[in-house]
């Protein structure tokens, strides 16, 4: 198979973690005999540097000539004081509207070496294994904003506002996922406060006629929160706006252990993007200390979801699981008794096991 793959690695941690990617993007090409070709340009903070503005067309071009792209992380103290429209994340934010992102997937999945590590009990934790659907393209980072100075009064604004058909596209991706899981799925608003929520409960309760066989349940946002946090394990596929999205599946990724192990992808009408759902971390940006176990699974989601490469995404999934059964944690999740490694250090294991996998596989076959 032959794939053009465009690197954004921008800020902070995020150069090394798309480096992590990248080397088990290769790794796959290697064993496997595929060719990707990679190409890498600025985006965010490191590219208002280089070129005055966080998405340069060469950037949103490229993005767009490629079969997938993946972005590591923007952001920093050094561009913060910038109004929002020029921040660092306005970069990715353009970026998803230009290549017309509006579905964002978040898997939130326990891996088990790692079940001591999440903050609940092990009784509350169960089998954590759910994904947020998260809206991509619309809501309050869209909305008219504004600000304005009366009176020496100042004011700013964000408008939350959704409509059927973007509603529907979302909700229409959900069922479909979760036709393909378990055939439960939770739609998340505060419809008993906003206009928009009511229309999004309106617009997806009409929808699910059209699906019969997926059970849907809505619940708002506050007791979603609480519910994440007390039984996880009743979600499997949640469905949300865009910034809701974006504040749940912060408080999921922490139940199993590390805002650092979750990956996402992102679709729409052209070519899908990957990214950590992380931050840039700017403390931790060139110390060998990010985890980059959610930037490889990110490129995992790319191998399957963008080019069918089931088989090599299991592969490398199964044997990031090996490294973490074998006791090696990053500095996000040592605990007494790991053993610590850098981000550099994982990447060499991680070859390792993934070269014994590969071995096992070919011996014994998959599925270990
Ligand atoms: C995320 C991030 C971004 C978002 C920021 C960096 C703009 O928090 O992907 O979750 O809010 O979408
Ligand atoms: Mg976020």
């Amino acid at each position: 198979m032959k794939k053009s793959i465009v690197l954004l690695p921008g800020d902070g941690i995020g150069p090394e973690v798309t480096a992590a990617a990248a080397n088990v993007l290769k790794e796959c090409a290697r064993e496997f005999h595929h060719q990707f070709d990679f190409q890498e340009h600025p985006v965010g903070g490191t590219a208002i540097d280089l070129t005055g503005t966080p998405l340069p067309n060469a950037t949103i071009d490229a993005c767009r000539k490629g079969d997938a792209v993946f972005l590591g992380a923007v952001g920093g103290p050094k561009w913060d004081s910038l109004p929002v429209g020029k921040r660092p994340e306005s970069g990715l934010l353009a970026l998803r509207q230009g290549m017309g992102l509006y579905v964002n997937v978040r898997p939130v999945k326990l891996l088990e070496p790692l079940r001591g590590m999440s903050p609940l009990k092990p009784e509350r934790l169960g089998d954590l294994d759910l994904e947020i659907i998260r809206e991509l393209a619309g809501g309050m980072y869209f909305g008219d904003r504004g600000h304005s100075t009366e009176a020496g009064k100042e004011r700013s604004w964000d408008t939350e506002s959704y409509s059927t058909p973007e509603i529907e596209r979302i909700a229409t991706f959900a069922f479909a996922r979760a036709e393909n899981r378990s055939h439960r799925l939770c739609s998340v608003d505060k419809a008993n406060v906003l206009a928009s929520s009511q229309l999004w409960r309106r617009t997806v309760t009409a929808m699910s006629a059209v699906y019969p066989n997926v059970k849907l349940e809505h619940m708002y946002v506050d007791n979603a929160a609480m519910q994440l946090t007390l039984k996880p394990s009743q979600f499997d596929v949640m469905l949300t706006t865009n910034m809701f999205g974006d504040i749940l599946s912060d408080a999921a990724a922490a139940l199993v252990g590390s805002i650092g192990l979750i990956p996402s992808a992102s679709f729409g009408s052209g070519a899908p993007l990957f990214e950590p759902i992380h931050g840039s971390a700017p403390t931790l940006a060139g110390r060998d200390s990010a985890n980059p176990i959610g930037s490889i699974l990110s490129a995992t989601m790319m191998l399957r979801d963008a080019f069918g490469l089931n088989l090599e995404a299991d592969w490398v999934e199964q044997s990031v699981v090996r490294v973490l059964a074998g006791g090696y944690r990053t500095p996000d999740l040592v605990a007494a008794g790991a053993k610590r490694v850098g981000t550099a250090g994982f990447m060499e294991i991680l070859h390792e096991e993934m070269q014994r996998t590969l071995e096992h596989a070919e011996r014994y076959g998959w599925g270990v």
